[in-house]
Order: C-alpha cells, then sequence, then structure tokens
C-alpha cells in the first residue's frame, strides 16, 4: 500500500499509530520501507549524523536534495519527506515556495517539513501543491536561540505552543512533529488537532512517533534520554572492523574459497 498524506489521517481518525524514522540514503530507506515505517523523514539531521557538522545549521538545499534522491530511489510505499534547511524557507513565501518546489521536482518526495509557526509559508506551500508537515516544540535550527536542546512547553510557554499547533494546522499542513514537549501537552494537543501529530520525545499519546535512524539503530556514540536503542549498531560494527582487521593481519583473510581463478 502507498501511503499518502490523507492515510495518516485515516490512521488518525482509526486510532491506529504509526511510525517514522529519518533515512538519508537508499539502502536503510530500502530496509525501513520493507519493514513498513509509513513515514521515512530526510531530516535534516543529516548535518550532524552524516555530514559530522555539530547542528542542522550548515546543512544546505543542496546537500538535503542529494539524501532525498538517494531515498526516494529506494521506496516504494512508505511516505517520504524531505526537511526544508535553515535558511531555505525564513525569508519570505515566496523564497520558501521557489526551494520547496526545487526540492520537490529533484528529489521525488511527497511533502516537506518546516519548523516552526511559519505560516504565509505553509499557506504558500499548500496552496500551490506541496504538503507540509510542521515541527513545533524543540526545533533544531532555532538551537542557538533556544539556548541548546531543551525541553520546550513547560508552564506558560504550554499555551504558546498549542497555539502554533493551531495555526500550522489552519495553515494548511497535514502533520505536526512534536519535538521534546512534555506528554500531557503533547498528549492534549494530539486530542485537539485533526491532522495527526508525530512525537519525538513528546511520550506516547502522540499519533505517530519518529526517531533519527542513528539513535534508532544504536549508531550514535551518544543518545537523547527519550530515545531507545533497538539494537547497538556501533558495537555490533567496531566488533566486524576489529574482526576484519585481524583477519588480514593473521591471513585468514581473503580464505582460499574467495580466489578468482
Ligand atoms: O531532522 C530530523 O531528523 C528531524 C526529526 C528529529 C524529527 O527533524
Amino acid at each position: 500500500m502507498i501511503i499518502r498524506t490523507g492515510t495518516l489521517k485515516d490512521l488518525k481518525n482509526k486510532k491506529q499509530k504509526f511510525s517514522a524514522l529519518t533515512s538519508y540514503d537508499a539502502m536503510t530507506a530500502e530496509i525501513f520501507d520493507q519493514a513498513g515505517i509509513e513515514v521515512i523523514l530526510v531530516g535534516d539531521s543529516a548535518s550532524n549524523v552524516i555530514l559530522g557538522n555539530k547542528d542542522p545549521i550548515a546543512i544546505t538545499l543542496q546537500d538535503m536534495i542529494s539524501f532525498g534522491k538517494a531515498v526516494s530511489s529506494s521506496v516504494k510505499s512508505a511516505l517520504v519527506v524531505l526537511d526544508l534547511p535553515f535558511g531555505s524557507y525564513e525569508v519570505s513565501a515566496t523564497q520558501a515556495l521557489e526551494n520547496a518546489i526545487i526540492a520537490m521536482k529533484q528529489t521525488g518526495v511527497a511533502a516537506v517539513k518546516l519548523e516552526g509557526p511559519k505560516l504565509e509559508q505553509i499557506r504558500a506551500l499548500t496552496q500551490n501543491g506541496i504538503p507540509v508537515m510542521g515541527h513545533v516544540g524543540f526545533t533544531p535550527q532555532s538551537v542557538n536561540a533556544l539556548s541548546g536542546y531543551k525541553v520546550q512547553g513547560r508552564g506558560d510557554n504550554a499555551d504558546r505552543i498549542m497555539r502554533e499547533c493551531l495555526e500550522i494546522e489552519a495553515a494548511g499542513a497535514f502533520a505536526i512533529v512534536l519535538e521534546m514537549v512534555p506528554a500531557k501537552l503533547a498528549e492534549e494537543i494530539t486530542q485537539k488537532l485533526q491532522i495527526p501529530t508525530i512525537g519525538i520525545g513528546a511520550g506516547p499519546q502522540t499519533d505517530g512517533q519518529i526517531l533519527v535512524w542513528n539513535d534508532f539503530a544504536g549508531l550514535s556514540e551518544k543518545t537523547p534520554s527519550f530515545v531507545k536503542r533497538y539494537l547497538e549498531m556501533r558495537e555490533l560494527l567496531l566488533e566486524a572492523a576489529r574482526s576484519y582487521r585481524a583477519e588480514i593481519q593473521n591471513g585468514s583473510f581473503p580464505p582460499i574459497e574467495k580466489n578468482f581463478s
């Protein structure tokens, strides 16, 4: 079954939870798609986990397009969403529309995601046929303004976050990521909105959940406290690379049966 933006709304209405993972390459995207993951996000977390930056500020639209093309090339069912990177949509609705069109044309993704209550931008995109996923709470592209990786929406800020979600929904977004907000607030937002919410560090009551795949698979050295590591891939790779090196040193790799005659 091909997952479309409307499928997520149907799942919400049927109270069926859905899953999302990030991916930045053809191989992991193919695996996650085969596993039935409903949404694959080409996240600008690629800036950190692929390009080695300390935050998502540096990644460019061109970088994102390369990752988006790779992911789209191997996905058959999942809804593929691409993050519009920092600097590609903030200036105006026109800038957002022009860059989203470039991204959609060059990658084949089905939707884009942008951070914060950028209502004019969301309206411009959705009115021109580009589905938009919103993102509120901790928004990594604003890490400097938010003074680091911190939970958002505690105390008085809860009302602001609720308002932003309602505005983003009214502007036409088809779903909203809630990142690092208190579980109770995420539950209230999920109940109030018609569109699906996707939580990351937002408790169990959102309609969907998302994780950065490198965290979920335990490839990242350190993971945020809300992450569950479903695999210890870092350890496995380290062990495999050590065995490979040792076997080359002791002459047991490549074995005779691997030789071409
Ligand atoms: O870039 C990303 O990976 C994201 C997720 C954390 C939601 O935006």
